[in-house]
């Protein structure tokens, strides 16, 4: 592929992360924390949940997050959890509450706004304060339509500034009214640590060879900018001339790019990356997300959605079904490499990577990563003392 937008430097550090930090217990619980608590995660899009309580849920490192809108129109977040024994308040990852959030353990009921409407047989309780008694709520933010949540205050700025260098080019599509494609979320899990994901994800060194969609479709036009400031971008035009496979082919001839993309954006694919673990792929056609989440070192599960024009012809929807098709087809395929990257961290032969200058967006990714979690850079610290060796590199950086 086409390095011409990637300038890595003569000298750099191309052995990766440690194999320990894939395996380690005390590395996984200060991440969930450190990242993923601690930074926005995408929910749904507002149009998720077009009416009155309508509501999306997720769930991830132990946390939940309920997203709904209420009676006013406003879309709020809470902690999926009720205030009496802790239940969920609601158990379906999306759906529509009538008018109340009816707790499905004893029956407590919470208005969409989250104040608490009533406990069942109140008589058998105190009198409960309807806002200190209601659903707690969550950090929110909405960036062009899409709801983010986050559990614990953290570095990130507003999405709307972390994203800001890519707001003129994304001005040209309408991402705050696109709507969900009617499929809702999907999810799948991989035998995989989290990070084997990210770091499959982040490079497009592996396309020619493992996404011949994807390469027919690109050629060698495709590149990555690293990871800066907490976000990526990858691009690709089109390759010119006639595809090879058929849904490339059928792709390219049914695309008809909307009016308002310039010339570099109606035939290219452009793909923005959010730390720690969300990219957004924008197409002419369609605009979907996908990120993930560890649920052990060696499971992790990727969630995504795909939204669609509001007003959307036969053609456009056509081209979206061809180049979703073109997506999965390559999820699958990394899917299998994501699996053996896991898998090769327990090999005795295995003595770390060696990354291409072609994979130096995996390496800004590790910037960013060692820049929160400095013990990245050292041998695996002993059993116990991880999270205080962190904090105290943490504190050694800051005292200079
Ligand atoms: S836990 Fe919700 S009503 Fe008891
Ligand atoms: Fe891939």
């Amino acid at each position: 592929m086409k390095s011409a937008q990637i300038t890595p430097p003569q000298d750099w550090d191309r052995t990766g992360l440690p194999a320990w930090s894939f395996f380690s217990e005390e590395m996984l619980s200060l991440e969930k924390e450190v990242l993923f608590r601690s930074h926005w995660q995408a929910v749904c899009h507002v149009n998720d949940i077009p009416n009155t309580g309508d509501f999306v849920t997720l769930d991830f490192v132990g946390e939940r997050a309920l997203v709904i809108r209420g009676q006013d129109g406003d879309v709020r977040a809470f902690h999926n959890l009720c205030r009496h024994r802790g239940s969920r308040v609601v158990a379906e990852q999306s759906g529509t509450c009538k008018s109340a959030i009816i707790c499905p353990f004893h029956g407590w009921a919470y208005n969409l706004d989250g104040t608490l409407r009533g406990a069942a047989q109140p008589a058998s309780l105190p009198k409960l304060d309807p806002v200190k008694m209601g659903l707690k709520s969550l950090e929110m933010d909405v960036w062009n339509g899409f709801v983010f949540v986050r559990f614990k205050p953290g570095p990130q700025p507003k999405i709307s500034d972390l994203l800001r260098r890519f707001a003129p080019e994304l001005s040209q599509y309408d991402l705050a009214d696109m709507v969900p494609d009617g499929n809702g979320f999907w999810t799948t899990e991989v035998e995989a640590n989290w990070k084997c994901v990210r770091d499959v994800d982040n490079e497009g060194y592996h396309v020619p060879m493992a996404h011949p969609g994807l390469a027919d479709l690109f050629g060698d036009n495709y590149y990555d900018e690293p990871f800066s400031d907490g976000a990526s971008r990858s691009f690709s035009k089109f390759r010119e001339g006639a595809a090879r496979l058929w849904s490339v082919r059928a792709y390219k001839n049914i695309l008809q790019a909307p009016l308002a993309l310039d010339d570099d954006h109606k035939q290219a694919w452009l793909y923005i990356g959010m730390f720690p673990n969300l990219v957004f792929g924008i197409y002419p056609d369609s605009v979907i997300f996908y990120q993930e989440f560890p649920l052990a070192n060696g499971k992790t599960i990727q969630r995504g959605a795909t939204y669609r024009f509001k007003d959307e012809d036969r053609r456009m929807r056509l081209a979206r079904y061809l180049s979703m098709r073109i997506d999965r087809i390559t999820s699958k395929e990394d899917e299998q490499l994501i699996e053996w990257t896991w898998e090769a961290a327990f090999s005795s032969g295995y003595d770390g990577v060696m990354l291409s200058d072609l994979e130096y967006g995996v390496k800004t990714y590790h910037d960013a990563l060692r820049k929160l979690f400095p013990v990245l850079k050292e041998d695996e610290p002993p059993a116990g003392t991880l999270a205080d060796r962190n904090a105290a590199l943490l504190s050694e950086v800051q005292a200079v």
